[in-house]
């Protein structure tokens, strides 16, 4: 039987799809948006790939084969957010057709956050509306000093709604109230101050400062990583009590590991652990 348009192909053990490009460096993945022409604006399809892509990292096969992911965008921007065209095509569809069709972008933006490995997001030129939450649910988010951000739903009549959840996570309720509110655009450097981007950079240096956000995350423990990315998802939003019991198990689970002994025994004997290639 014939795979499904979004679900892709794979060949050399990577993913290939239409609107996705993805590419495989060693134990990072490569995740490129690919409709430059439409400022990689997203459609019912490219939603679907990234949602397929999203699965195909979690098996617990690839986790040990990928350690980092660079999410950027092809040509001019880096993501433009929904596709108005294919938004202008749901104006003639049923409340409940819409509701599927946002049930499905809320859960390609759910499996992304929830993403096993550490994802580093590359950002030029734009990123507005769903681009913009891409980046809230990025663990890493460097830009070029000339990008426009922006939760631009407001001007179009729509809500951020989907993206709210990740997008209140990372910069708070003060900034959202105003920037949902307004639909205000706003440079890199705003973004930095409220928590959405972590480095401003110029273009020139824009590729260098993500690998050396890769090499950073090569560094650390694999398994630590992974680790880290579950324990901030469990304990988001508990009290310091409430969490004592998570935290304690967690780091008794990583004292304990073939991982969390070389790491230290490492450090006591001046080598490098034996993750770091
Ligand atoms: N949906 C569909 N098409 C889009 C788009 C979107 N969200 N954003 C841009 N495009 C298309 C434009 O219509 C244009 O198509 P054309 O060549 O057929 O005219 C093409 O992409 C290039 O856009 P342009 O505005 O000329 O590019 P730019 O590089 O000067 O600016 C942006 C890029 C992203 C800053 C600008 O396109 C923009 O502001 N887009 C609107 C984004 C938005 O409000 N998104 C929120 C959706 S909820």
């Amino acid at each position: 039987m014939q795979p499904r348009k979004h679900e892709g192909t794979k060949k050399n053990g990577v993913m290939s799809y239409e609107f996705v490009n993805v590419k495989r460096d060693g134990a990072v993945e490569y995740l490129t948006l690919n409709r430059p022409d439409v400022r990689n604006a997203f459609n019912e399809q490219m939603i679907a790939e990234l949602a397929a892509w999203a699965s195909s990292l979690a098996e617990p096969a690839r986790r040990h084969e990928v350690r980092a992911v660079v999410l950027a965008g092809a040509g001019p921007a880096f993501c433009a957010g929904a596709d108005a065209k294919w938004m202008a095509s749901a104006l003639g569809y049923t409340e409940a057709e819409n509701l599927r069709d946002a049930q499905a972008m809320a859960a390609m933006f759910q499996s992304l956050d929830e993403l096993p490995v550490p994802v580093i997001c590359r950002i030029q030129g734009a990123a507005l509306g769903g681009g913009a939450g891409l980046a809230a649910v990025s663990d890493i988010v460097v830009a070029e000093h000339d990008a426009v951000f922006g939760f631009t739903e407001v001007k179009l009549g729509i809500v951020p709604a989907i993206i709210s959840p990740f997008v209140l996570a990372k910069i708070g309720q003060s900034a959202a109230r105003e920037l949902f509110l307004t639909g205000a655009r706003f440079p890199a450097a705003r973004a930095r101050e409220i928590g959405l981007v972590h480095a401003v950079v110029t273009r020139a240096v824009l590729d260098a400062e993500v690998s050396e956000r890769v090499r950073a995350i090569l560094a650390a423990g694999p398994d630590a990583a992974m680790a880290v990315k579950v324990l901030i998802r469990e304990i988001r939003g508990r009290s310091p009590s409430d969490a004592a019991a998570t935290t304690a198990s967690v780091i008794a689970k990583r004292r304990v590991s073939a991982e969390g002994q070389e790491g230290l025994r490492a450090f006591l004997e001046k080598r490098k652990p034996s993750w770091s290639g």
